[in-house]
């Protein structure tokens, strides 16, 4: 155990010799100025050494494996970044332009699909380009096949805990809100969201249910939402940004499967949302948006109805036409045994130090209220330490109702790249701060 003033030293990081060369050459003396092009390099470069400091968002910042760039470098000979590759269209249907990587998204899809325990052959999805957009693709779904199955708009259901960007897309999507009781740990309140059904017992519900929520890690539980939604016409979509990532590795994958433990047709949910560039580290954003396939049948007869499908041939069951190529094909490596063999370990290690950082806060500062909403959780929020730490360490901070009255907090996201080594340099830095 580390007691007051045993957190190992970290040693201070030195910054990188850069030289000037190593941009391209034509930058050098280009519109932007030679300076800009320094500058900026010099201070990416210094960046990449602070990077594992990173603790208030939650981003793997490892760098992914040597395999991930040998593939790369061999989607690039095949001409995958080199020139322009574009994955319009719905994945698993034939396209007009071959210049694609829809084999790879469709690999992508089925793989994760069975991790999330869809059946294997009802499955459907795509690489989105971001959770958000997943979400947007999700809550779009849910309001088309809602108001086809009824005539009328959906109300959207979720928590003052979700996601801005949910809050964002209902507004886009022109639906009413109907915002649902939380319980102490973040969580929705499936009873309050029982009598909020109650009161609107004719108007269809857009449920989006957030398994791991942005800053306290809250679990809303999908089996006692359904069970309050069972009388109701619904869609139930989960955001899934960050757990999702991670829980199929672990022994609590069931919080995200799609499969009921009675094997139920209709499942748990009906499309769910995970970013690619929070646990798995994929380094530029993206998506997995992942339903059944019969359901996305349904919601695509409906979608044929407001779009011309003659200018792709096919309807794309996407919103936006464009749809990046390079992604799916990189975030194919994700699929692969050895990398899968890593998440494993990564997982493990993010819900030991998520432990190990909750024990040290409880015991050397135990002002600051550590919390952890629930064992899933790699995300611990307290009262927040200050300015300098806040900085230092890229904490988010937000605003969390105690008895009534807003008090600022801050909040650790335990990724892969936080080990026991950062943990401990932060856990001295808050030492020394509290101490002052
Ligand atoms: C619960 C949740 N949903 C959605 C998002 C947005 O995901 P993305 O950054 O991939 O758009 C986040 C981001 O932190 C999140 O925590």
């Amino acid at each position: 155990m580390v007691t007051r003033r045993r957190f190992l030293g970290f040693s201070g990081v030195g910054l990188l010799a850069i030289s000037t060369g190593c941009h391209p050459p034509d930058l050098q003396q280009s519109v932007y100025g030679a300076d800009v092009s320094d500058d900026a390099l010099q201070q990416k470069a210094r960046l990449k050494r602070l990077k594992n400091r990173l603790l208030g968002y939650p981003v793997n910042m490892n760098t992914p494996s040597e395999d991930f760039f040998a593939w790369r470098k061999e989607l690039f000979e095949a001409g995958i970044d080199a020139f322009a590759f574009n994955n319009v269209g719905n994945p698993f249907k034939e396209s007009p332009i071959p210049y694609n990587t829809h084999e790879f998204e469709r690999e992508t899809i089925r793989e994760f699909g069975k991790l999330f325990a869809f059946p294997a052959d009802d499955t459907w999805g795509f690489l989105s380009h971001s959770g958000t957009d997943s979400n947007m693709h999700g809550m779009y779904m849910g309001r088309t096949l809602l108001k086809g199955r009824t005539g009328l708009l959906p109300k959207a259901y979720f928590t003052h805990e979700s996601h801005y960007s949910v809050q964002i897309l209902r507004d886009l999507l022109g639906l009413d809100v109907v915002m649902v009781e939380t319980l102490p740990d973040g969580g929705m309140d499936p009873n309050d969201l029982a009598d909020k059904l109650a009161e609107n017992a004719n108007v269809p519900a857009l449920v989006v249910a957030t398994v791991g929520t942005t800053f306290k890690g809250a679990i809303d539980n999908i089996d006692r939402i359904q069970e309050k939604l069972r009388s109701h016409a619904s869609y139930l979509h989960v955001d899934a940004a960050l757990f999702g990532g991670y829980l199929p590795f672990t022994p609590h994958a069931a919080e995200v499967s799609y499969r009921t433990s009675d094997n139920a047709v209709s499942g748990r949910y009906d499309s769910i949302a995970v970013s690619c560039h929070k646990f798995f580290g994929f380094p530029s954003p993206a998506g997995l948006f992942i339903t059944k396939r019969s359901l996305y049948n349904e919601f695509n007869a409906l979608f044929s109805k407001i779009h011309n499908p003659e200018y792709i041939h096919h309807v794309p069951g996407t919103i936006t036409c464009s749809r990046d190529a390079v992604k799916p094909a990189e975030f194919y490596h994700f699929t692969t045994p050895s990398a899968q063999a890593r998440q494993v370990k990564d997982a493990q290690l993010m819900l030991k130090n998520t432990a190990y950082l909750l024990a040290q806060m409880l015991t050397h500062f135990p002002e600051l209220s550590a919390t952890r909403a629930n064992r899933l959780s790699n995300t611990v929020y307290f009262r927040n330490p200050g300015g300098a730490i806040v900085k230092k360490y890229s904490l988010a901070t937000m605003h969390i109702d105690i008895d009534n009255k807003p008090e600022d907090f801050a909040h650790v996201v335990v990724m892969p790249h936080v080990s026991r080594e950062v943990l401990t340099e932060f856990l001295t830095d808050l030492e020394n701060s509290q101490s002052q």
